[in-house]
C-alpha cells in the first residue's frame, strides 16, 4: 500500500487522439476498483481500465484458435530424470514454426528453467505449452498468454 492514497481522478483535459466516456457502476465496485487501483500502483482510473480491456481483447484473441497469439511457456524441472529432456526436445522440435526464442538457466545443481517464447495460432502455441507442461518430471509449467500488441493502442 502507498502512503499517498491515489484518489483515481483524471487529467482535467483527455490526451489528443483519445476519448472520454462515463461509466456507472454500483458504488461498492468502485470501491473495489479503488483499492484495486491502490495496490497496483496505477495513476489514475483510465490507465487501469486500459489494461482491463487490453486483457479482455487478449482473452478474446486467445479463444478464437486461428487467431495469432504471442506467448511464452515457463517450465522447471529437474534434468536427472532420465529421458526428460530428450522429450523435452522433442516436442520442441515437433513445434519449431511457433518456437521463436528459448532460455535456458541453471537454478541449481538439479534444477532447470526454461523460458520459451511462442508466436503463432492460439490451438497451436496452446498445444506446445500444454505438451510441454504434461512432459512426466516437469515440475511447474505455466503460459502465459499476450499479444503482438496491434490493435491495443
Ligand atoms: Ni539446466
Amino acid at each position: 500500500m502507498s502512503s499517498a492514497r491515489s484518489t483515481g481522478r483524471e487529467p482535467e483535459e483527455p490526451a489528443p487522439g483519445t476519448t472520454r466516456f462515463t461509466v456507472s457502476i454500483p458504488e461498492s465496485l468502485h470501491r473495489a476498483f479503488l483499492s484495486y487501483l491502490e495496490e497496483r500502483r496505477y495513476p489514475n482510473r483510465s490507465e487501469a481500465v486500459r489494461d482491463l480491456i487490453r486483457n479482455a481483447l487478449i482473452e478474446e484473441q486467445w479463444a478464437d484458435d486461428t487467431s495469432e497469439v504471442v506467448g511464452t511457456v515457463t517450465l522447471v524441472y529437474d534434468h536427472h530424470i532420465r529421458e526428460l529432456t530428450d522429450r523435452l526436445t522433442r516436442v520442441q522440435h515437433e513445434f519449431h514454426d511457433v518456437i521463436i526464442a528459448t532460455t535456458h538457466v541453471h537454478l541449481d545443481h538439479s534444477n532447470c528453467l526454461e523460458a520459451i517464447v511462442l508466436r503463432g495460432t492460439a490451438n497451436r502455441v496452446r498445444a506446445v505449452a500444454y505438451q510441454l507442461t504434461a512432459v512426466r518430471g516437469v515440475k511447474h509449467g505455466k503460459l502465459v498468454c499476450t499479444g503482438s500488441g496491434a490493435g491495443l493502442a
